[in-house]
């Protein structure tokens, strides 16, 4: 991917995304939503894997068909909210390999702290797709991007559901490498770090707590 900023504006991501910010969207159908969309953003981020051939055999004749090439990517979810993108992107990508940060942002200074960190082993020979609904302030992913390249990774693109201008500014500052796919840039952050308009607290939203 050369482009830093990839919003998918694809029909179905759009009208999908307005039933997940509506705020009488239940638990259910926000949770099975963010299934879908989520596989929509990965068939984007996904689209420039390399591939190569292997020899196969159909009913009728050998051929040379194409496959992806290389070691089995890696799917990194920032817990807990990522957990929501990761299990959609998981049906479409069965074999990635999984990993995941836990953080959690101080209320207060809204910077992230770290209480878990779990990743595949190899990463340097993997693409790292990190996975976060809301790209917010972008602490949290600025900060979980830096550890996963502290863990070896080199190839590493983001996918969220929803990004403010500010979050996106701080990861082009911090890791202009780093590739985003989001469904919008919404239009600021609130004074408690909420995207505006948004959609809420995403992992709220498909837990069902507050
Ligand atoms: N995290 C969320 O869940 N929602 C926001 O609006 C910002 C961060």
């Amino acid at each position: 991917m050369t482009q830093h900023l990839t919003i998918v504006n694809h029909p179905l991501v759009q009208h999908k995304l307005t039933l997940m910010r509506e705020k009488d969207t239940s638990t259910a159908v926000f949770r099975q939503l963010l299934r879908e969309i989520s596989q929509l953003l990965a068939y984007e981020i996904t689209r420039e894997l390399p591939m190569t051939t292997q020899e196969i055999e159909t009913p009728l004749e050998k051929m040379d068909a194409p496959v992806l090439a290389g070691r089995k990517l890696a799917l990194i979810s920032i817990l807990r909210a990522g957990n929501g993108l990761l299990d959609g992107m998981l049906e479409l990508i069965p074999s990635a390999r999984v990993g995941f940060v836990g953080l959690y942002r101080d209320e207060k200074t809204l910077q992230p702290v770290k209480y878990y960190f779990k990743v595949p082993d190899n990463l340097a020979e993997r693409l790292v797709i990190v996975v976060d609904p809301m790209l917010a302030t972008g602490n949290s992913s600025a900060a979980a991007v830096q550890m996963l390249k502290d863990a070896g990774a080199t190839n590493i693109r983001f996918l969220c559901l929803l990004a403010a201008p500010e979050g996106v500014a701080r990861m082009k500052e911090a890791h202009p490498d780093v590739p985003i796919v989001t469904a919008s840039v919404d239009t600021r952050l609130n004074e408690k770090g909420y995207i505006l308009p948004g959609l809420g607290d995403a992992g709220d939203r498909m837990f069902g707590t507050r």
